[in-house]
């Protein structure tokens, strides 16, 4: 692999340092463990030079793993929150790891045709929970989850047969019927999807 600093991605602990301590004591809760990016980019990269993209990309941690390991395909990340994307380009830059492209919007702003493949660890629902927040800079409502998760179900429905997704904690609302689940870890938290 051609990553500037592999070391960054041999734990979490290691990857973690390449953040402030306010965002490393985020991880456990709210970004992807390296063995489960791990396991999903292996999925999703099966066939090389697609474009994946991480919907609610955080601070970059599974674009960036997904990357390292597969750098024959190209990892994107889309992030609303400006700081968030602010620590994923640091990481991007430090690790070296070109294959990797962050953008800073609004997934529903974002043409989701232009991309393959999808991971989506369970972005929405932090408009269901008050329990561990990221910030209190947005606006949260049980009506913004119902819309996002519409909007991703619809566009989910419009890909192509053999378009992969995975899923880490999801509640399902967002996926449509036309994707089977043809993986799942042994705790079903992380499913691997393909479309029919
Ligand atoms: C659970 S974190 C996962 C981060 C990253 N995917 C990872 O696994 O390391 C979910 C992220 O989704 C972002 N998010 C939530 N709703 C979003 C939306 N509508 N558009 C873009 N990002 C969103 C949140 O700001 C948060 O950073």
């Amino acid at each position: 692999m051609g990553n500037a600093r592999p070391a960054s991605f041999m734990s979490d602990a290691s990857f973690d340092w390449l953040y402030p301590e306010w965002i490393q004591q985020m991880s456990r809760r709210h970004w992807t463990p390296m063995g489960i990016a791990k396991k999903a980019a292996g999925f999703l990269a099966a066939e090389e030079g697609k474009k994946i993209l991480d919907i609610g990309s955080g601070v970059g941690k599974f674009t960036l793993i997904g990357a390292h390991y597969h750098p024959r395909s190209f990892f994107y990340g889309v992030e609303q929150r400006s700081e968030l994307h602010h620590y994923a380009l640091s990481a991007k830059e430090y690790t070296g790891t070109e294959n990797a492209t962050f953008i800073n919007q609004n997934f529903t702003q974002v043409n989701l045709a232009a991309y393959d493949h999808f991971y989506f660890y369970n972005a929405f629902f932090e408009n269901l929970t008050t329990h561990g927040r990221i910030d209190h800079r947005i606006e949260y409502s049980d009506s913004l989850y119902h819309y996002y998760s519409r909007f991703l179900y619809k566009e989910l429905d419009r890909k192509p047969a053999g378009t992969r997704l995975v899923t880490f904690h999801s509640s399902e609302d967002e996926i449509p019927p036309s994707y089977q689940v043809v993986d799942t870890s042994a705790d079903f938290l992380l499913k691997m999807w393909m479309k029919r």
